[in-house]
């Protein structure tokens, strides 16, 4: 049985005095055991905060990007060991943000991707295509080529390290979320991708998951959680999804 996980991603938000809220708001719900795993991707400069205040909570802790680099000369950059040394155990790669704003290849984030699982990191491969993609009938071709991307550095056991996170890319932050059907059609051709390890791999939907969207979504075979962007901002919103997926 795969174990379903809400991941909350904050994105570039908040400022010390609001995380901090947002923290004691989320380790204050979510106290005593639970059948489902919840974790937050912060912001670097407030990882070390985060840390301290999910420290005996059953939350866990992540990290939005990492370098494909172990360390040295590269400015602006954050190491994998970096996220360890603090508690990390989660780290998105291939937010569709950063394949967006930073020009990050498919092969780039396969090596990220590669650098995290190998040195303790649990990675989470965000995919998904863009309106005008799915309205060309390329989604399968466009997930299932960023899917590919990672097989290949990485063999199927490798991505099987790993979570898979389905977010079409108009569907995030938009409040338009693909319908639980559409979402399901997707995570069942990503687990057929997925071969003999899909049936242990989580694949998490992404893209506007709101409190009332969240059952629903769950309730599809193939969903095995979501990856949560403004929700997760509200401690009240998150935790009634986390709820959802229990
Ligand atoms: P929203 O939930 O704000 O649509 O963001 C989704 C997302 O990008 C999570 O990584």
């Amino acid at each position: 049985m795969r174990r379903q996980i809400v991941i909350g991603n904050w994105k570039m938000n908040g400022d010390s005095r609001s995380n901090r809220e947002l923290l004691d708001g989320l380790t204050n719900a979510w106290t005593g055991v639970h059948q489902s795993e919840v974790a937050v991707c912060v912001p670097y400069p407030y990882i070390a905060m985060a840390a301290d205040a999910l420290d005996n909570s059953n939350i866990g802790l992540g990290a939005q990007d990492v370098s494909q680099n172990d360390n040295g000369a590269y400015t602006g950059d954050v190491s994998v060991s970096m996220l360890t040394d603090f508690g990390c155990r989660y780290v998105l790669v291939g937010h569709s943000e950063r394949r967006e704003y930073h020009r990050e290849s498919s092969e780039l984030v396969a090596r990220k991707f590669k650098k995290a699982y190998e040195n303790g990191l649990i990675p989470v491969l965000c995919v998904g295509e863009t309106l005008e993609e799915r309205e060309a009938d390329k989604t399968f071709d466009v997930v299932g080529g960023q899917l590919h991307k990672v097989v290949n550095l990485c063999g199927l056991d490798g991505l099987a390290k790993g979570i898979v996170a389905y977010e079409p890319v108009w569907a995030i932050g938009t409040g338009k979320s693909a319908t639980p059907q559409m979402a399901q059609d997707v995570h069942s051709y990503i687990r057929e991708v997925l071969g003999p390890e899909g049936d242990q791999i989580r694949i998490l939907y992404g893209g506007s998951v709101k409190p009332d969207t969240a059952e629903d979504l769950f309730k599809q075979k193939d969903i095995d959680g979501a990856l949560v962007g403004g929700a997760s901002l509200k401690a009240e919103d998150f935790v009634a999804i986390c709820r959802a997926a229990e």
